[in-house]
């Protein structure tokens, strides 16, 4: 298997890396438009091999598509991470930019790529690459939700004083400040999370978890990578080896919730054909009103792409 990471910047490395180490594709390149950049961060990685233990294979190319020819899979992650005080939106404009020029160039050496995008504004950039790829939405999606949903995992995993690999959750919606934590479908050893955790102290991790990609900005001064790089990694891996995992993606909605043309955080199961299904879940009013309110303010913003594509 052949996946090609285009960008070589902090979450791009990070992602490369995993694939590497966990032998998730034996050929894996990596991508940027500044010189050198890419092969040298290629060439770290391949050099941690004999101590990892492993054999896949890292290249890396200075915009060279040709060298990414014939991927099963691309990971997009070119684009300008946020720096604090700027909201993943005020990315629009440079971002769309870069992902509509890599889009194309990915589609021109990989027609048959599954494309997972990560550079953000999410939803938006997801929806630039559909359209720039003009290939089946079932191809084109986005990774958030589980970045999403393992901030809130390891929140509640850090409250119970469990393993994290008990919690179970499911997030919907866009990524950003309107995202919707699910409670009722959030279980520990299967065991209904509001069994286990008070309704005030289950909030304010639902509102930490909301603004989780802002803390580590105010920490960092630039966005997270290691939990950003290892879930694309992680769906990367569920495509490649078919694994029909569950998991929430950033996907093309036609009429699933009731919604039609627009990309939002929803339940799907990931397989080899890229989106294999979009679970529907049976949600109440509350869970629905939210949901339709992130719908509400993804499409604002993919209404300011189509402006801008429209004025171009
Ligand atoms: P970074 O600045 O470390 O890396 C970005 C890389 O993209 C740079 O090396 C840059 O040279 C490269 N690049 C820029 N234009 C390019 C082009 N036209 N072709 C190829 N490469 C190009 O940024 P970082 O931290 O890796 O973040 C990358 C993106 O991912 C940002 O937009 C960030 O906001 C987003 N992000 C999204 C997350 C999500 O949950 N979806 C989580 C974390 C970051
Ligand atoms: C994150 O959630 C900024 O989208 C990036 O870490």
């Amino acid at each position: 298997m052949k996946v090609t990471v285009v960008g070589a910047g902090n979450v791009g490395a990070t992602c490369a890396d995993v694939l590497a180490h966990r032998e998730i594709a034996n050929e894996i390149v990596l991508l940027d438009i500044k010189e050198g950049f890419a092969e040298g961060k290629a060439l770290d990685i391949w050099q941690t091999s004999p101590i990892n233990l492993y054999d896949s294979r890292t290249v890396g190319s200075t915009n060279d598509y040709s060298k990414t020819a014939d991927s099963d899979v691309v990971v997009i992650t070119s684009g300008l991470p946020r720096k604090p005080g700027m909201s993943r939106d005020d990315l629009i404009a440079t971002n769309a930019g870069i992902v509509k020029t890599v889009t194309e160039n990915v589609i021109k050496y990989s027609p048959n790529a599954v494309i997972i995008v990560v550079s953000n504004p999410l939803d938006v950039m997801t929806y630039c690459a559909f359209l720039n790829a003009k290939t089946d939405p079932k191809k084109v999606f986005g990774m958030a939700g589980i970045l999403d949903t393992a901030r809130y995992r390891a929140f509640l995993a850090e409250e119970l004083n469990v393993s994290p690999k008990d919690i179970q959750a499911v997030l919907m919606g866009g990524h950003g400040d309107t995202m919707v934590p699910l409670p009722r479908y959030t279980t520990v050893g299967g065991i209904p999370v509001t069994e286990m955790i008070g309704e005030e102290k289950l909030n304010e991790i639902i509102e930490r978890t909301k603004f989780g990609g802002g803390e580590i900005v105010k920490l960092l001064g630039t966005s997270a990578w290691y939990a950003p790089g290892a879930a694309a990694a992680q769906m990367v891996e569920a495509i490649v080896r078919d694994q029909r995992r569950v998991f929430p993606v950033c996907a093309w909605l036609q009429g699933e919730y009731g919604m039609n043309d627009i990309y939002l955080g929803v339940p799907v199961i990931l397989g080899k054909n890229g989106i294999e299904k979009i679970i529907e879940l049976d949600l109440n009013a509350d869970e629905r009103k939210l949901l339709e309110e992130s719908a509400v303010a993804v499409k604002g913003v993919m209404d300011v792409l189509d402006n801008m594509t429209a004025n171009a």
